[in-house]
């Protein structure tokens, strides 16, 4: 799939990978790692005391166990351990959850059960699963991913989360749990995704009828804009819905929206802007979603014929180059991998700095190309 200079600069950075995390995770502990102090260049916060509930809370063990997986290296395997047992203390909070228990726990419970085949692991994320499907709308067949007055909002962001169903579905031979994520896979690829490929951010449907009232802009420019982390949440999420059911619609979703991506991407060097639709300036970009894309994009080469995939593979690996050579952060006195990812548009404090999903998602395509990697999702 790949050509002899694409596998030896996979090698070479994946080289640079494992010496800069060994040193990260010498530093941290068992701290949980989200953005670099702007000052220290450092993780100086550790969001298991500041915000135990925080989304992005596995993608550090995520990146331990994709490392153990890859090198055996014990260091990487204590350091997610560790992360896990502190994530405890979110099952505790209880209500300051909400759908994106499936980044938080298929990172951490569900992978280390997948390699180790721990049985506490197995537990927290079925207790995990049972949350998330506890917030299935049976009237609206969606999953409601906000908390407080959100009744109704989904979020295209929900499609990585589902796959938490996939696994539960697996572990305890029950149907249910890939009913309620087939049945929101269908509610977003109806309702989020639209006929030209690109994906609204939010749908808010009518939590009594399940009808769509409106799709506001999110962390997106605007309504009707093209907030691209989101385009790449579709892109992988409809790719690894295709993978844990075989729903031919499911891989034609992820292709059509790879399509749209692949065409805006290209006319700004392969790194995406924040909003493929916003206005010319300020121009804001996002490494993030790039990363993600390309995971999306190699994952949907496996499943394409002969001919399909070379296009699906060119775009990750232009991707994954122009990002590393431009924003990768390879002294080994700064924490992070990659730079310039964007939390949203219009919030200034997470603008272009390095975010800890830019770095899982490099990591995990850069071990995709070596085949080194695993399936987290
Ligand atoms: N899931 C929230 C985000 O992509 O920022």
């Amino acid at each position: 799939m790949f050509n002899d200079e694409t596998i030896q600069w996979a090698e070479e950075v994946f080289g640079k990978i494992d010496h800069k995390l060994t040193l990260e995770a010498e530093r941290l502990g068992d701290k949980i790692p989200y953005i670099p102090d702007e000052k220290t260049g450092r993780y100086e916060e550790d969001m298991a005391e500041k915000d135990p509930v925080w989304w992005c809370n596995g993608f550090w063990s995520g990146m331990m166990w994709q490392m153990y997986h890859a090198t055996d290296k014990e260091l990487y395997r204590k350091t997610a351990e560790a992360n896990e047992d502190r994530l405890d203390k979110a099952f505790d909070i209880y209500t300051g959850l909400h759908h994106d228990v499936g980044f938080m726990w298929l990172h951490t419970a569900v992978a280390n059960y997948r390699l180790t085949g721990s049985e506490r692991s197995k537990a927290r994320g079925l207790h995990a699963a049972h949350l998330l499907a506890g917030r299935y709308n049976p009237r609206g067949q969606f999953i409601r991913s906000w908390n407080r007055d959100r009744a109704g909002w989904v979020i295209i962001d929900s499609m990585l989360n589902i796959p938490l169903l996939y696994w539960a579905k697996e572990a305890i031979g029950d149907p249910r749990f890939g009913f309620d994520a087939e049945d929101h896979a269908d509610k977003v690829m109806n309702n989020i995704v639209r006929p030209d490929g690109s994906v609204s951010h939010i749908g808010v449907f009518d939590p009594y009828t399940g009808e769509l009232l409106e799709t506001p802009g999110g962390q997106g420019y605007a309504s009707g804009s093209s907030w691209s982390r989101g385009q790449s949440w579709a892109i992988y999420g409809f790719a690894l819905s295709y993978v844990h059911t075989g729903k031919q619609e499911y891989l034609d979703t992820a292709k059509k929206v790879a399509h749209y991506f692949i065409a805006e991407v290209s006319k700004t060097g392969w790194v995406p802007v924040v909003d493929f639709r916003s206005p010319a300036e300020p121009v804001m970009i996002d490494t993030s979603a790039g990363m993600c894309a390309a995971c999306g994009f190699l994952e949907i080469a496996k499943h394409v014929g002969e001919y399909e995939k070379q296009l699906y593979i060119d775009a990750a690996i232009n991707i994954l180059k122009a990002t590393e050579a431009k924003y990768a952060i390879w002294d080994d006195e700064k924490d992070g991998l990659i730079d310039y990812a964007t939390g949203s548009y219009h919030e200034e404090s997470w603008t272009e700095v390095p975010i800890i999903y830019s770095d899982y998602y490099f990591l995990e395509a850069i071990l995709r190309i070596l085949d080194k990697s695993f399936l987290i999702w």
